[in-house]
């Protein structure tokens, strides 16, 4: 790469006798140029007058070879300076309008000569010099223009109103001028410096004045006032070594009407302040021009009634489409399985009875929730942000029967707020048609917001859909199933994407040791197993669901649901298996009618102890070396009312635990326990040697052996 020269080039440079100006001014000489050094010789707050400092520049530019002469001229009288490089070099290429002075004061305090005296050497001044420079140019057709904004101007500064009024002005100046400029190949760029100067001297650290020294932003502004460069209107920040491009960002912004007659409301602007705001997907736009060709669009909208977006903002309603890959994915989501014939229908298209999981259809109810403002405006004059929000209860009734794929909209309405102390409780209902306007759910979505509350609203209300009351009685079926560990990674391809339900360090700053299941995916394996264990599997006797989610799953851990018919209704309680916690609750279904379990398949389901030796199962499977470390077989001899229900085997030798007798050989240790008691032991609330010496557990064989189970046993209850 060959250098880049200004031979023949003459360059005015503004406050150049020091600073970055006298660094511009060394530079641009050492690369030929012929340097007009201006400088008035004042204190760095305007006042006085000298001629030394443009002097000893350039005294320095001649002793390195250069060609430089000193000018004494305020920019107020910008065409002196052009003259004297006209008079001196016979013509002027760039003009660096650097010269500045700073007069810090609180904005009101500044005084009317301040205010003067900044805007004539900032804005004034580069206004006279560029005017005088601009003819000369022009007659050549070349030229290259420099403003020195600052980042006061571009972001503001405390106790610099004036100077970043200036600093401002200056953009617009060179904006304008670089449109003017541009047929006469005059160009006009603005360098945003953060360097360390005379203006900044005592107000800089002084390792980072060292940093911030003006030698690292010269050679930007050389490129610029270069005729390789193409650069033209830029705003170009640089400092410490770094450059970068400056752009006015615009939102996409908000249509605030529905059509053309209709006028603007301050309401509506409140309603779609959220999106005005949004400049996530801003655009930079180039030009003035670009701004009526966007503002045409917008009418053009207007005039064809193109603004479904912004009317679904408006009246509240969201689209959602699905088809039948989505509800596959949902139920996969939710423990389908093939394994289990029956289930085949949720999860294989040409399945003669393929039918969606009716809880999917809580996913557009959310949806719609989430995309509208009435959760985060439901208390006037507060912002409830939806990190505050947990869902706690849900509700959904199915109206009619749903479709296998389509188009759905929702509406959601807040329908009460209540205050309720630590938290403020929004109930939600969610009317879901198809796109016929048919009825197709009904949803109650109870969110909790935390923090919110003690805005001075009621305490109680009257629309929440009461949850059940489960009878006393032991439930009349129990169904397990163990969740797997990606269950919540594969349940967030339904659309709740929060990181918190697949990545750790969210988990933990929201206070969680690893991520959790989503609370609709819980409910979603609940209300499948209720279909298993009182619909056969028909998911269209489904007709409603309450539930209310208490504590959180760990993907991995066994969802237990117990389950009391009462009717059509069959209330529920799902807890994790592993630790006996409550996980839903206050639950129910109600079916369009009850179909009996077959009974085998009810009575070997029905086990707690199956969710502890899956469990075990996987335990022995991470860490084998342990468990042959026992080096023993033992059979367990699960017993329910007194008679034995089902017998594992856990060969210890071979790392393998299954039901049904041993494989091969005779266990060391036979242990017989109530499916009941056994739970008790798993989760720590009965201790083995008690329960041995009270006859609920009773063990042949070596009797020692078992002692070794123990902790095998009893890490569970830490689950
Ligand atoms: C424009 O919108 C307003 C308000 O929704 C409505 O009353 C009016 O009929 C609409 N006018 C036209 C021409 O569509
Ligand atoms: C409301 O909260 C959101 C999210 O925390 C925030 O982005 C927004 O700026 C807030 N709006 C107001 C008016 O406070
Ligand atoms: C278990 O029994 C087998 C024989 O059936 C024996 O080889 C083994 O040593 C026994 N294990 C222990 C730990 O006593
Ligand atoms: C299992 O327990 C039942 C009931 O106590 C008993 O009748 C049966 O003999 C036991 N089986 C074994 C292998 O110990």
């Amino acid at each position: 790469m060959s250098d880049l020269r200004f031979d023949g080039r003459v360059v005015v440079v503004t406050g150049a006798g020091a600073g970055l100006g006298r660094t511009y001014a060394l530079l641009f000489a050492s690369r030929g140029a012929k340097v007009v050094v201006n400088d008035l010789g004042g204190g760095r707050d305007g006042d006085g007058k000298s001629s030394k400092a443009a002097d000893n520049v350039v005294n320095e530019i001649k002793t390195r070879g250069g060609t430089a002469v000193a000018d004494y001229n305020s920019v107020v009288e910008g065409e002196k300076i052009i003259k004297t490089a006209i008079d001196n070099f016979g013509r002027v290429d760039v003009l660096i309008n650097n010269a500045g002075i700073l007069r810090d004061k609180s904005f009101m305090k500044i005084t009317d000569h301040d205010w003067d005296l900044i805007q004539a050497v900032h804005l004034k001044g580069s206004f006279k010099t560029t005017q005088a420079a601009f003819p000369v140019f022009k007659k050549q057709n070349y030229g290259r223009i420099i403003m020195t904004a600052s980042t006061s101007g571009l972001y503001g500064n405390f106790g610099q109103a004036n100077y970043s009024a200036a600093k401002m002005g200056l953009v617009g100046l060179a904006n304008t001028v670089a449109i003017e400029g541009e047929r006469y190949n005059i160009h006009c760029n603005i360098i945003v410096p953060t360097a360390a100067s005379r203006l900044t001297q005592d107000i800089m650290p002084p390792d980072l004045f060292e940093a911030l020294k003006p030698d690292l932003i010269a050679p930007v502004v050389a490129y610029l006032c270069h005729e390789s460069c193409l650069e033209n209107g830029a705003i170009i920040e640089s400092g410490g070594g770094w450059a970068g491009k400056c752009q006015i960002l615009r939102a996409n912004g908000a249509i605030l009407r529905k059509n053309l007659t209709e006028d603007v409301s301050i309401e509506n602007v409140q309603k779609l302040w959220e999106q005005i705001i949004d400049t996530k997907n801003g655009k930079c736009l180039g030009s003035g021009r670009e701004v009526v060709i966007a503002l045409v669009e917008v009418l053009e909208k207007l005039r064809n009634g193109d603004i479904k977006s912004i009317q679904n903002e408006e009246d509240g309603t969201d689209e959602f489409s699905f088809n039948n890959r989505d509800l596959i994915i949902y139920a996969l989501g939710i423990g389908a399985s093939v394994s289990k014939k029956e289930e085949l229908r949720y999860l294989y298209e040409n399945d003669a009875d393929f039918s969606p999981l009716p809880l999917f259809f809580i996913q557009p109810a959310l949806q719609a929730v989430m995309s509208s403002s009435q959760i985060t405006t439901a208390i006037p004059g507060r912002n409830i942000s939806l990190e505050q929000i947990l869902h706690g209860e849900q509700y959904l009734e199915i109206l009619n029967d749903l479709p296998t794929e389509g188009k759905l909209i929702s509406c959601p309405k807040l329908v009460e707020v209540l205050d309720k102390g630590s938290g403020a409780l929004l109930v939600t209902e969610v009317d879901t048609c198809d796109k016929n306007g048919k009825s197709l759910t009904r949803n109650q979505i109870v969110a909790f917001a935390k923090g919110a509350g003690n805005f001075g609203g009621s305490r109680t209300g009257s629309k929440i859909v009461p949850c059940g009351i489960k009878p006393s009685r032991k439930p009349d079926l129990s169904l397990s199933q163990k969740t797997s560990i990606d269950q919540a990674a594969l349940y967030r391809l339904s659309g709740d994407t929060n990181p918190l339900h697949i990545d750790p360090n969210m988990a933990a700053i929201v206070g969680y040791d690893s991520p959790i299941l989503h609370g609709l995916c819980t409910l979603g394996f609940s209300v499948r197993l209720v279909l298993a264990g009182f619909a056969n599997y028909d998911s269209r006797l489904f007709r409603a669901v309450k539930a209310r989610f208490t504590k959180p799953v760990i993907p991995g851990q066994t969802l237990k649901v117990n389950m009391w018919q009462e009717g059509n209704r069959i209330h529920f309680e799902t807890v994790i298996a592993e630790t006996n916690t409550p996980v839903i609750t206050g639950a129910y279904v109600d079916l369009k009618s009850v179909v009996e379990l077959k009974m085998p398949e009810k009575e070997s389901s029905q086990l707690q102890s199956d969710a502890i030796f899956e469990f075990i199962i996987d335990r022995v499977k991470n860490d084998p070396a342990k468990a042959k470390a026992i080096n023993a077989v033992f059979l367990y001899n699960i017993t329910k009312d007194g008679k034995q229900v089902k017998q594992w085997t856990m060969d210890l030798k071979n790392a393998q635990v299954y039901e049904g007798l041993p494989k091969e050989g005779k266990p060391n240790t036979t242990l017989t326990v109530s499916d009941e008691d056994f739970m008790e032991l798993a989760v720590g609330k009965l201790n083995p040697q008690a329960a041995f010496m009270k006859g609920k557990l009773k063990i042949a064989g070596n009797i020692m052996l078992a002692q070794k189970l123990t902790p095998l046993l009893k890490a569970e209850a830490k689950l």
